[in-house]
């Protein structure tokens, strides 16, 4: 019984905030953000939307593209670093909103990478029969840890959500391998300290070219495939150069990368299922596809998934 991905959906912030607007609020310019970061705009999340109002919205857009009843969900598993209190979780909030009444519930703290870090518990629970289905949502409202004095970090981020259910699909199709990892020594490089984020940037981004590079060819060979089988490749959305060097390291094409940093900024967590939404919606990713998806995050954490697309 293969675990693999049977909806998805995503909530978009309405409010877009350019690089020319950023200009206006500190020292920084709209060339180097764009030939740095490769971002062009993010969404902000208003005053009025917490994080567990953009996860609700995304979750129930997952549900309804699985085509189930939230009331078949068996866990629901919300990765995000800004929850809208310490606790209860926003797994349990959500649980509530959408009426998930059969749903045991808990957050996953594992930053960037928690997406990742999801979607392989959610195969754990499927694959075992214990549930049929599982709901994991990635979100995040990191412009209400951003430090708007700091150029080096406030230039990078921004909110959004992400969900897919996890239940079984066809022979073939789903999961074929993954990889999950932490070094604790890394923590120093990106963390939050009071009220902000706090970040190390060239640090970081010497970690993140080597492992999501090493991630992402590790997947593939233990799915017992080679990288030119590999149709298209997700990474998270941190930075285009990041992205680029994965991409080459899979001597990929860069069609078959999936890049939306222009327009939605590093959404962390979310960054990976609001992608996937985007290429399945634009008919990037068809059934049978083998797809590639690749985080990494503060903690330090990473993982991977090879999956061959479609119910
Ligand atoms: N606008 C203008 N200049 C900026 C700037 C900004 N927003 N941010 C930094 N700079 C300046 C720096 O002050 C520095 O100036 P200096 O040389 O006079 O000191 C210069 O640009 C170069 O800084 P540097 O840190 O070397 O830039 P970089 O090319 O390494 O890019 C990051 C910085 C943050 C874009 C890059 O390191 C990065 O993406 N790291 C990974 C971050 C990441 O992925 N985080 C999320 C993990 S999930």
């Amino acid at each position: 019984m293969n675990a693999g991905i049977v909806g998805l959906g995503r909530y978009i912030p309405e409010q877009i905030v350019t690089n020319f607007d950023l200009e206006k609020r500190m020292d920084t310019t709209d060339e180097w953000i764009r030939t740095r970061t490769g971002i062009e705009e993010r969404r902000f999340a208003g005053d009025d939307v917490n994080t567990s109002d953009m996860a609700y919205e995304a979750a129930k857009d997952a549900i309804h593209d699985a085509g189930i009843r939230a009331d078949q969900i068996g866990l629901i598993l919300v990765a995000t670093v800004t929850p809208d209190k310490p606790f209860p979780s926003v797994s349990t909030m959500i649980q509530e909103r959408l009426e998930a009444t059969h749903a045991a519930a808990m957050d996953i703290s594992a930053a960037c990478a928690g997406f990742m870090y999801g979607v392989i518990t959610a195969k754990q629970f499927v694959e075992s029969g214990t549930y049929p289905y599982v709901l994991v949502v990635g979100v995040e409202k990191l412009s209400k840890i951003t430090n708007f004095e700091d150029r080096n970090t406030a230039v990078l981020f921004g909110d959004g959500a992400g969900a897919a259910v996890i239940g079984h699909v066809s022979e073939g199709r789903g999961i074929l391998s993954f990889e999950l990892g932490a070094d604790g020594s890394g923590g120093k490089h990106l963390y939050q300290e009071g009220p902000y984020l706090e970040m190390n940037g060239r640090e970081v981004f010497k970690f993140a070219v080597r492992q999501m590079g090493e991630s992402a060819e590790n997947v593939i060979t233990k799915a017992g495939l080679s990288k030119d089988e590999v149709d298209f490749l997700v990474p998270h959305q941190a930075n285009i150069r990041i992205m680029e060097s994965s991409r080459q390291r899979l001597g990929l094409p860069e069609e078959k990368m999936s890049k939306t940093i222009n327009q939605f900024g590093n959404t962390s967590a979310a960054s990976i299922p609001i992608s996937l939404k985007e290429e399945v919606l634009n008919g990037k990713i068809s059934d049978d596809d083998v797809i590639v998806m690749v985080g990494f995050g503060g903690g330090l954490t990473w993982g991977a998934i090879a999956m061959r697309w479609g119910k």
